[in-house]
């Protein structure tokens, strides 16, 4: 459903990401695995049209390369960066519903759409009403998530989601995570971290992107899960 044909993103004169290929297929959850700075963040937001590239991508074998970014939402994908970006003067409802604006879905999707989002996150129902200013920042990445999946119908990619969650919230995150894929079996996931210990529970499959390169990769049996830890600790 998605694909790369030798894309290649040049930064600042440096060649963040290198004649990199891949093919993701309808309802795979692809972990994209790479230390910081390798270019997760850079392949994403080629995904969304926000970088200079050469090269294709491909989404529902239709070329998007020079689709513009405002209508890659209305394919139907959705994205939650790294850094969030809540309009912090508006509720948390508005929010959520500020992409279904810019996508002008009918009123009705808007509400069946907006029942999904609850469905799979109905903690943000009861936060609806608050400014987006005043919810912590785990919350925040809960709120980015539900803006994601308002949109996302197809596509979902998450920006390392569970960077700096408390263990409980990225519990949680994880278990709205697992909702989202009974609820929708298939949309398409695309989860970036740092830790492939930590995705393996839930994804199929590893991308790893290293100094330009994009590789399968494995899931890492053996790298610890910080959200199961193996053994319980142990109080001296
Ligand atoms: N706007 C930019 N200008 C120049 N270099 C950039 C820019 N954005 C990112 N980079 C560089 O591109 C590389 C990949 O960045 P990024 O995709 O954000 O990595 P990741 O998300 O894997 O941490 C890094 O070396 C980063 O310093
Ligand atoms: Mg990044």
């Amino acid at each position: 459903m998605l694909e790369f044909r030798d894309v290649t993103v040049t930064l600042g004169g440096v060649r963040v990401l290198r004649d990199v290929s891949f093919l993701i297929n309808t309802s795979d959850t692809v972990a994209l695995i790479g230390a910081n700075g390798a270019g997760k963040t850079t392949t994403l937001r080629s995904i969304m049209g926000f970088t200079h590239m050469t090269g294709e991508i491909r989404f529902l074998r239709e070329d998007i390369t020079k689709l513009p970014p405002a209508k890659r939402p209305g394919l139907g994908i959705g994205y939650a960066a790294e850094d969030r970006r809540l309009f912090s003067a508006f509720t948390v409802e508005e929010n959520i519903l500020m992409p279904a604006q810019v996508a002008r879905l009918t009123a009705q999707e808007t509400t069946r759409r907006l029942g999904r989002v609850y469905t799979i996150l109905p903690e943000l129902k009861e936060m609806a009403g608050r400014p987006a200013g005043s919810v912590s920042g785990g919350q925040g990445k809960m709120v980015a998530l539900g803006r994601a999946l308002m949109i996302g119908t197809r596509l979902i990619m998450l920006d390392e989601p569970f960077q700096g969650l408390a263990p409980a919230l990225a519990r949680r995150y994880a278990e709205a995570l697992r909702t989202l894929r009974d609820h929708d079996p298939d949309v398409t996931l695309i989860i970036t971290e740092s830790n492939p210990g930590l995705l393996r529970r839930f994804a199929d499959r590893a991308l790893v992107v290293e100094r330009g390169e994009m590789r399968e990769g494995s899931l890492a049996e053996d790298a610890p899960d910080p959200l199961h830890p193996a053994s319980p600790a142990t109080t001296p």
